[in-house]
């Protein structure tokens, strides 16, 4: 597993990439063998989880995707196993940028950092998650007219809670 520094208990999002990158090898050389893919929602599984970080396994089928949502002051990383997602980031305060994440491809991201994650690809992805703090809260959004709002906030240790935002959805 990486090493990281004792003075700082938690990681920074370089850190939290090579951890989600480890983890994705090791899913990749079998320690994990079992994915699962369920219509209903998006499959997801903790892999690990110590006092600094925690780490998700999470599956995606054609059409899955997120709300908007950050982190609840958590940084994080994912980094695509296999598939391929598409990242909505908030940039500017105000709009959102879509980007391509095939497989190998990782992201890094500070506390205040808002996205969504869909997949809208054709064929299932499989990403690994991390969060350092742990994740305890997020808060979810959408963008009307260039201004973010907040719909919801969710005390939670899952990055796949159920939140009924009723018919809410991002704007195009
Ligand atoms: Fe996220």
């Amino acid at each position: 597993m990486p090493r990281t520094s004792a003075d700082s208990l938690y990681l920074t999002p370089l850190q939290l990439i090579e951890f989600t990158r480890f983890w994705a090898d090791e899913v990749a050389h079998g320690k994990y063998p079992y994915i699962d893919y369920d219509p209903d929602e998006r499959w997801h599984q903790r892999i690990y989880r110590d006092r600094r970080v925690d780490v998700w396994l999470i599956s995606w089928l054609p059409t899955q995707g997120t709300q908007l949502h950050d982190h609840g002051g958590s940084a994080g990383s994912f980094t695509v196993l296999d598939g391929e997602l598409t990242e909505a980031v908030v940039t500017g305060g105000d709009r959102l940028v879509d980007h391509r994440r095939g497989a190998n491809e990782s992201v890094g991201f500070g506390a205040r950092y808002v996205h969504d994650v869909r997949n809208l690809s054709d064929a299932p992805a499989v990403s690994v998650h991390a969060y350092s703090a742990p994740l305890t809260s997020m808060n979810f959004y959408d963008l009307n007219d260039g201004r973010l709002e907040r719909l919801a906030t969710l005390a939670t240790d899952d990055p796949e809670p159920e939140v009924d935002l009723g018919s809410v959805r991002r704007a195009s």
